[in-house]
């Protein structure tokens, strides 16, 4: 059996009076170790294709299988728990939560796995260090700002780096 397997699968999302087949008899066999583009045009069912391959939603009919499980017969928490830890998601958007700091939207889902707080904090700062954000990681906001910095030119860049400078929490004292 391949790694994935999309066995007859139909999406289909109703909107009060109106239904969209987003997916319809589609099948299709993935072999880890390798790598593929999902290409088409807007609103051909890539995302609702992966969204379901990463347990995010189910098919409404058909199965849904990745390295021999079947994700289509577990219930909402047994997904829940398999995505925690099986799936990396890379979103397009951040979806990184704005009232949280940097270490803490790091931890966030590390809180779901047994990992204890020492070892929570390890995690996260190795992250963080990995990115060259340690400097960030008590900022609220700080990965949304930061990753705007590519996209501006050096006045505005000026002006975030002068907002996260503000952001920053004073250094610890030393007594
Ligand atoms: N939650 C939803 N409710 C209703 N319709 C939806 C929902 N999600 C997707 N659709 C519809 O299903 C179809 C497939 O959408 P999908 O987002 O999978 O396309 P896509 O190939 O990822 O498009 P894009 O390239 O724009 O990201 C579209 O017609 C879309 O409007
Ligand atoms: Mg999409």
């Amino acid at each position: 059996m391949a790694d994935v397997e999309i066995r007859n699968v139909k999406k289909v999302f109703k909107r009060e009076a109106t239904e969209v087949v987003a997916l319809n008899n589609t099948n299709l066999s993935l072999e880890s170790g390798g790598f593929l583009c999902l290409m088409g045009p807007s609103g051909s069912g890539k995302s609702t294709l992966l969204n379901l391959i990463a347990g995010i939603d189910r098919p409404t009919s058909g199965e849904v299988l990745v390295d021999g499980k079947n994700l289509s017969t577990m219930s909402e928490s047994q997904l829940a728990t398999w995505r925690n830890q099986t799936i990396g998601f890379i979103f397009q958007s951040f979806n990184l939560i704005p009232v949280l700091t940097a270490f803490e939207n790091v931890e966030l889902p590390l809180l779901l796995t047994k990992l204890s707080k020492f070892q929570r904090r390890a995690h996260v700062e190795t992250a963080l260090s990995l990115v060259g954000l340690t400097e960030w990681a008590r900022v609220r906001d700080a990965l949304s700002l930061w990753h705007l910095l590519p996209n501006l030119d050096s006045q505005s860049r000026g002006r975030v780096y002068d907002r996260l400078a503000q952001l920053l929490p004073p250094p610890a004292e030393v007594t």
